[in-house]
C-alpha cells in the first residue's frame, strides 16, 4: 500500500496518489510495501544534530507503530520470495536491562538449537573486565511451537551454556567439523582474544585453536566464517575491547585474518578497513562481505564524516565519551581460487543504527543486523527489504530452511519466512 499521507502537501499527495503501484497483487498479512517514492521529496528535514543515523526514520504516512504492526518490509518485489507467503516474527525473549541478546547466533542442525551471546563490552551487561559475556541457547522445536504469536517471551527456555573452559567475552560464531567455532574478545592484558572450538553438547568442552600473531596479542577477535570451498577459517580482529575499556591499546591494525588448522598458517587477506567487523562468503564462496563499523567517536568524540560506526547499540556510553553517530558500510572481496581476496568493492551503505553481523541465504541475497532490524539487499547491494524491530539488531542467523533467530540486545526474536540459510559445517 502506498502510505496514506495527510502531512504533505497537497500536490505531492497527488502525485503519490498517481504513482503506479510498485508491487502488484496483495502482500502477506506480515508485510508492508514501503514505497521510496514517497520519501524522496520530505517537506521538511532536520539538521544532522537532530535527525542521524541513531534516529528512526519513519516515512510519511507510517507511523512507529504501523512500522512494527507488519514487520516485513518490501522496498522490492525481489523480497516477495525471501519472505513467502506467510511470513512470521514473534518475540521469544526478553530481558529489562542486560543485552543477553547479542551476537554470535548460529545454528546446530544435529539438536536444532540455536546459540547465541551476551554483549561482552555493555555496561547493562557487567561484562567485559568484571566477568565474561555468556554463551545462550534456545531449542528451535519451542520456537516453533509459538510462532503462531507475536509475542511469546516466557514460553522458550533460554539456557546459559557453560563452556569449558570458559570461551572468554565471546563475540562470533559459526559451525566447525560437527561443532562450533567461536571468537573471544579476551579480557584485560594478560588474556588474550582468541578462536576456540567448543562442543555444542554436554559438557560444552572447548579448546583454543589460535591466541596470537607471532607472539602477538590480537586486538579483541569479532566474528568468523569458514569458506565454502577451502573450509578455512577467516575473521575479523577489531579494537572494540578497547573501546569498551576491557583490553588494553591495540597492538596490530585492525583486519582480516584466514587461519588453516591443518598446517597453522595465518594469513592476513584484507586491511583498508576502519573497524572490520562481520563476515561471510556467498553460497559458492565466490565473494567475501565485510562489514566496517569503524568508530566515529569513542575516544575522539563525535564526527559525522567518518564512514562507520561502533559496534555497540545505541545508547551504550563509554568512559571516554558518548558514541552516538552510527554509519556502516559492507564491502565486497572476490575470493580467488587460492583464498586470498580481491577487488574490494562497496556493496551498502546502511544510515540506521549500529549493524554487524552478516550473512547470505542460499539464492545470494545479503542480510546485515542493522539499527532498525535485519536489512536484505540483492547481490548487487539493491535494498530489497527489512525485517523490522525498530531496534539495533547486532546479529542473527538462519536456522536452516525458513527460519531465522534474530538478536536485538534486550529482545530475541524468532522469524519464519521463505528463504534458506547458506550452510557451510566443514568436514575437512
Ligand atoms: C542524533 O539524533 C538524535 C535524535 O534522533 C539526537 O538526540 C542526537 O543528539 C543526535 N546526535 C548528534 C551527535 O547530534
Ligand atoms: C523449560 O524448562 C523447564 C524446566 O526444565 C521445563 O519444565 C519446561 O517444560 C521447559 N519449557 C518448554 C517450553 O519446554
Ligand atoms: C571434548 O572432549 C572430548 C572427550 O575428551 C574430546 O574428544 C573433544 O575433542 C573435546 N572437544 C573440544 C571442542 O574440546
Ligand atoms: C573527522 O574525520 C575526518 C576523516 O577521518 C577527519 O579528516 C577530520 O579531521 C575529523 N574531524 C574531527 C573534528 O575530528
Amino acid at each position: 500500500m502506498i502510505p496514506k499521507s495527510s502531512s504533505l502537501p497537497t500536490v505531492l499527495a497527488l502525485c503519490q496518489s498517481l504513482l503506479t503501484p510498485v508491487i502488484a497483487g496483495s502482500l502477506p498479512e506480515q508485510a508492508q510495501l514501503i514505497d521510496q517514492r514517497v520519501f524522496n521529496v520530505l517537506d521538511s528535514t532536520r539538521p544532522p544534530t537532530e535527525f542521524n543515523s541513531t534516529s528512526l526514520f519513519v516515512p510519511p504516512g507510517s507511523t512507529a507503530d504501523s512500522l512494527t504492526q507488519q514487520p516485513f518490509h518490501v522496498y522490492d518485489e525481489e523480497f516477495l520470495k525471501i519472505i513467502g507467503d506467510t511470513p512470521t516474527l514473534t518475540r521469544i525473549g526478553h530481558s529489562p536491562k542486560d543485552p543477553l541478546f547479542h551476537e554470535a547466533v548460529v545454528w546446530v542442525k544435529e539438536t536444532d538449537e540455536v546459540f547465541f551471546v551476551q554483549n561482552a563490552g555493555a555496561k547493562n551487561a557487567g561484562t567485559g573486565l568484571k566477568k565474561s559475556a555468556i554463551i545462550e541457547k534456545i531449542s528451535l522445536a519451542q520456537a516453533a511451537a509459538v510462532s503462531d504469536k507475536t509475542d511469546a517471551v516466557g514460553l522458550v527456555n533460554i539456557t546459559t551454556v557453560p563452556s569449558s573452559p570458559v570461551v572468554l567475552n565471546p563475540n562470533g560464531a559459526t559451525n566447525y567439523r560437527g561443532q562450533l567455532i567461536f571468537t573471544s574478545e579476551g579480557q584485560g592484558d594478560d588474556k588474550p582474544p582468541g578462536l576456540s572450538v567448543v562442543n555444542p553438547n554436554s559438557p560444552y568442552n572447548s579448546t583454543v585453536i589460535l591466541n596470537n600473531y607471532f607472539g602477538r596479542q590480537f586486538n579483541s577477535l569479532n566474528d568468523v566464517a569458514i569458506h565454502p570451498k577451502n573450509k578455512e577459517i577467516y575473521f575479523t580482529d577489531t579494537i572494540y575491547g578497547y573501546v569498551q575499556d576491557f583490553r588494553p591499546a591495540p597492538g596490530l591494525q585492525d583486519q582480516v585474518y584466514r587461519f588453516n588448522p591443518d598446517t597453522g598458517a595465518v594469513t592476513v587477506v584484507a586491511d583498508e578497513f576502519d573497524h572490520p567487523n562481520g563476515l561471510t562468503f556467498s553460497p559458492e564462496g565466490d565473494y567475501a562481505y565485510i562489514t566496517d563499523t569503524g568508530i566515529s567517536s569513542g575516544f575522539f568524540g563525535l564526527n559525522f564524516t567518518r564512514p562507520a560506526s561502533v559496534y555497540a547499540p545505541i545508547g551504550y556510553s563509554f568512559s571516554h565519551g558518548t558514541l552516538a553517530n552510527y554509519q556502516f558500510f559492507s564491502y565486497r572481496y572476490d575470493v580467488k581460487e587460492d583464498g586470498t581476496f580481491e577487488n574490494r568493492k562497496l556493496f551498502a551503505f546502511v544510515n540506521s543504527g549500529a549493524p554487524d553481523g552478516i550473512h547470505c541465504d542460499s539464492w545470494g541475497n545479503v542480510y546485515a543486523g542493522c539499527g532498525d532490524g535485519v536489512q536484505v539487499w540483492n547481490p548487487s547491494g539493491k535494498l530489497i527489504g527489512k525485517i523490522h524491530v525498530g531496534a539495533t539488531s547486532a546479529n542473527f542467523n538462519f536456522a536452516g530452511q525458513g527460519r531465522m533467530v534474530i538478536c536485538a540486545e534486550t529482545d530475541l526474536y524468532y522469524a519464519t519466512l521463505a528463504a534458506a540459510g547458506n550452510y557451510v559445517d566443514s568436514e575437512m
